[in-house]
């Protein structure tokens, strides 16, 4: 039996009796997605897993994404399995990136508001975060609600946003911190995809704004206008009021709903290592309706 306490008035539960390390019963399973469903987030406290167990254990949830063929890290230079998201500040060695690292500069990208896998035609559902080793200071994960922001938009702006598709890609989220140096065959694998600006939940029913930092326009909108817009609705959604601040304990595990929260990263000092793996279980379905060349070409291979 799992127990849930809320660490939020709207959002996030720490969720107690269960260790992550083992077998899941299809009970605890059951519940885990229920918990999720209605918190968004979880925290589970203490969990020493290893990385093989944090693959089983999210592996219960669904298929996993691969990181392969998104970001720029290359195959020979990766620290971990292809099924992880290397957040972590090493190398492969597990030495420390330089200030100057391109991989480290790139993943700067983090520390704005997004939500995981928004540049993929089918993104993600959950993204499960295990911190093995975390900053000494700083380093917070931030959550927000976009369920509570859809819901405390006025009805003019809930009308505005009804139907509307934006278009998300690497791209837009990196030139935003002025990381520009793609090359073309990066570039190639960054082509925007769609999204809808709002989601129904499958699981709760509740509508979410859809907003992301990977956002660059809306389709038949004026771009300095999308982009305006999109900036206002995101100032709105992370107000204090919808933001839950993770401050990490050595093998929390965090696992969130990246269809209805958006996060990010504070700052931290780059001189300490700060190890954080992330598994991602993968979407089952599109938000909106993409080109169809892209479709047809890219959305299975951007599944894998
Ligand atoms: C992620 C991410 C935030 C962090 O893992 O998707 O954005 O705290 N990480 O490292
Ligand atoms: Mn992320």
């Amino acid at each position: 039996m799992i127990h849930v306490r809320p660490l939020h008035p709207l959002f996030v539960g720490e969720v107690a009796g269960i260790d992550t390390t083992g077998d899941l019963s299809a009970e605890n399973v059951r519940a885990i997605r229920a918990a999720a469903d209605r918190y968004a987030v979880l925290v589970f406290r203490n969990q020493r897993l290893t990385d093989e167990q944090q693959l089983t254990f999210s592996h219960s949830f669904g298929e996993l994404e691969e990181t392969r063929g998104t970001g720029i890290s290359k195959p020979g230079e990766q620290r971990l399995h292809p099924a992880f998201a290397d957040v972590s500040n090493l190398d492969k060695n597990n030495r420390l990136l330089a200030r100057d690292n391109r991989r480290r500069l790139y993943s700067l990208g983090n520390m704005l508001w997004h939500s995981d896998s928004s540049f993929k035609p089918i993104p993600a559902k959950y993204s499960i975060l295990s911190g093995r080793v975390v900053a000494p200071h700083g380093g917070d994960t931030e959550f927000a609600d976009m369920r509570a922001a859809y819901d405390a938009l006025d009805e003019a702006t809930k009308t505005e946003c009804k139907g509307l598709i934006c278009e998300h890609s690497l791209i837009y989220s990196r030139e935003m911190l002025g990381f520009d140096d793609l090359t073309e065959d990066e570039r190639a694998t960054m082509r925007p995809v769609r999204q809808s600006l709002v989601r129904t939940h499958p699981g709760s029913g509740r509508k979410s704004l859809y907003l992301a930092s990977h956002i660059g326009t809306i389709i038949g909108w004026p771009v300095p206008e999308a982009r305006a817009f999109i900036r206002d609705l995101t100032e709105h959604a992370t107000q204090p009021q919808f933001v839950y601040a993770h401050k990490w304990q050595p093998f929390d595990l965090v696992m969130w709903d990246n269809r209805c929260t958006m996060h990010r990263v504070r700052r931290y000092d780059n001189s300490q290592a700060r190890d954080m793996r992330r598994t991602t279980v993968a979407g089952t379905e599109m938000t909106a309706e993409q080109i169809t060349s892209f479709a047809a070409t890219e959305s299975t291979d951007a599944l894998r």
